[in-house]
C-alpha cells in the first residue's frame, strides 16, 4: 500500500468503488500464481486542459486509484478485450468475466475513467 497525505475527498459510491479495487487485486492475484508483488497506491491528480482532452474528461482534480502487480501483464489482443462484458482467460466457471466490465462501467459513472 503506498497512500499519499492529504488525498482529496471524492465523491463516489464506497461499495462500487471497492468492488472495482476488490476485483483489480483479484486479478492481479491470478496474474501471479507463482507469487509476486501487488501494489495499490492512491494519490491526487490535477488534469489539465491538455491531460483532461487526452483521457476525454473535463479538466479537474482527480483521485486516483492505482493497482498494479508484476507479472508480464497482457498481451495487446488481450489489453483489448479486457473490457468487454464476459471476456475472461480463466478456464470455464473461474471467472464471469464481467470484474473489469462492472469496474469501466462504474468509473464512466462516477465522472472519471479506468484504463490498463
Ligand atoms: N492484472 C492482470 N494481469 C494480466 N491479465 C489480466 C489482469 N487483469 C485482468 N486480466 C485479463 O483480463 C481478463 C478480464 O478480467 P475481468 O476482471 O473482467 O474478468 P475475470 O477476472 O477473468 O473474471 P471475474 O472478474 O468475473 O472473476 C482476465 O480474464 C485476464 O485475462
Ligand atoms: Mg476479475
Amino acid at each position: 500500500m503506498v497512500g499519499a497525505w492529504g488525498l482529496w475527498p471524492a465523491l463516489v459510491d464506497a461499495n462500487q468503488l471497492e468492488n472495482a479495487r476488490l476485483n483489480l487485486c483479484i486479478n492481479a492475484r491470478d496474474a501471479m500464481p507463482d507469487g509476486g508483488r501487488l501494489t495499490v497506491e492512491t494519490s491526487n491528480k490535477w488534469l489539465d486542459d491538455r491531460g483532461a482532452r487526452e483521457r476525454d474528461l473535463p479538466p479537474d482534480q482527480y483521485l486516483l486509484l492505482d493497482v498494479s502487480d508484476t507479472d508480464s501483464g497482457m498481451i495487446a489482443e488481450i489489453a483489448a478485450r479486457a473490457f468487454d462484458p464476459f471476456f475472461t482467460t480463466n478456464p470455464l466457471g473461474a471467472g464471469t468475466g464481467l470484474g473489469l466490465s462492472m469496474a469501466y462501467g462504474f468509473a464512466r459513472r462516477s465522472g472519471s475513467l479506468i484504463r490498463i
